[in-house]
């Protein structure tokens, strides 16, 4: 499942694991999680070989239960700390850094294993998981992408969410690697007429069709 920010995915992804009985990663809540103890540790986050030399020091760990999503660093729960404005706003850079998207690459493989999971992020299914058997590509308005991400964010404005949004948008979709971009065989949906069970029943739709003998 891959889209930008604000486009439905994790609540959609949810819906879709818990509705299948599937596994469920926050591929996005990894990078977050990185630049977390980067800005933890001082690092300069606008310096790639600053964050490149320290790419291997932190441990993460992340559960994979639809219901109850965890992460953790170094053993501390790091779930709402990675989502503050601080990281948000540092956390493109971070994302554009080849170390960086070399390690999680690793880490994301690892835990899709042989599979049974829906996995969310920017990469999915041009780089992490490109045999996935369904790719969906979620988009949505800007305005309404805003709108939903600053009902989440207390104390913004819908126009200062939708200028960060753009801003990510910018940096995530120009990266030299791995940008957000959709795979040729993916089903784009965009969200915005639709409720969330709506875009859960069309996701669940095609994985059935998509899984019939
Ligand atoms: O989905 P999110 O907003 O939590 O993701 C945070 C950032 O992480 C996003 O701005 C870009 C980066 N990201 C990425 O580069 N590749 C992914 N597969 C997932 C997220």
């Amino acid at each position: 499942m891959d889209g930008p920010s604000g486009s439905g995915k994790s609540s959609t992804s949810r819906g879709v694991a818990t509705r299948l009985g599937l596994r469920y990663l926050d591929t996005g809540a990894m990078f977050r999680a990185m630049t977390w103890w980067m800005l933890q540790q001082g690092v300069d986050v606008d310096d790639p070989a600053a964050v490149a030399a320290r790419v291997d020091a932190p441990l993460m760990v992340s559960g994979t239960d639809p219901q109850a999503p965890t992460i953790t660093v170094d053993g501390t729960d790091v779930a709402a700390a990675i989502r503050t404005q601080e990281v948000t706003s540092s956390v493109s850079q971070v994302s554009v850094v080849p170390e960086v998207r070399e390690r999680l690459l690793r880490e994301q493989r690892d835990i899709i294993g042989s599979g049974g999971i829906v996995v969310e992020g920017r990469d999915i299914g041009t780089v992490v998981a490109p045999d996935a058997d369904v790719k969906v590509y979620l988009t949505a308005d800007p305005e309404a992408r805003a709108t939903r991400r600053t009902a989440e964010m207390a104390g913004s404005t819908v126009q200062a969410t939708q200028a960060d949004l753009l801003r990510r948008d910018r940096i995530d979709s120009g990266r030299a690697t791995a940008p957000l971009t959709m795979a040729d065989d993916a089903h784009h949906i965009d969200t915005t007429p639709y409720t969330l069970d709506e875009v859960i029943a069309q996701v669940v739709a095609l994985v059935e069709q998509a899984l019939e003998p």
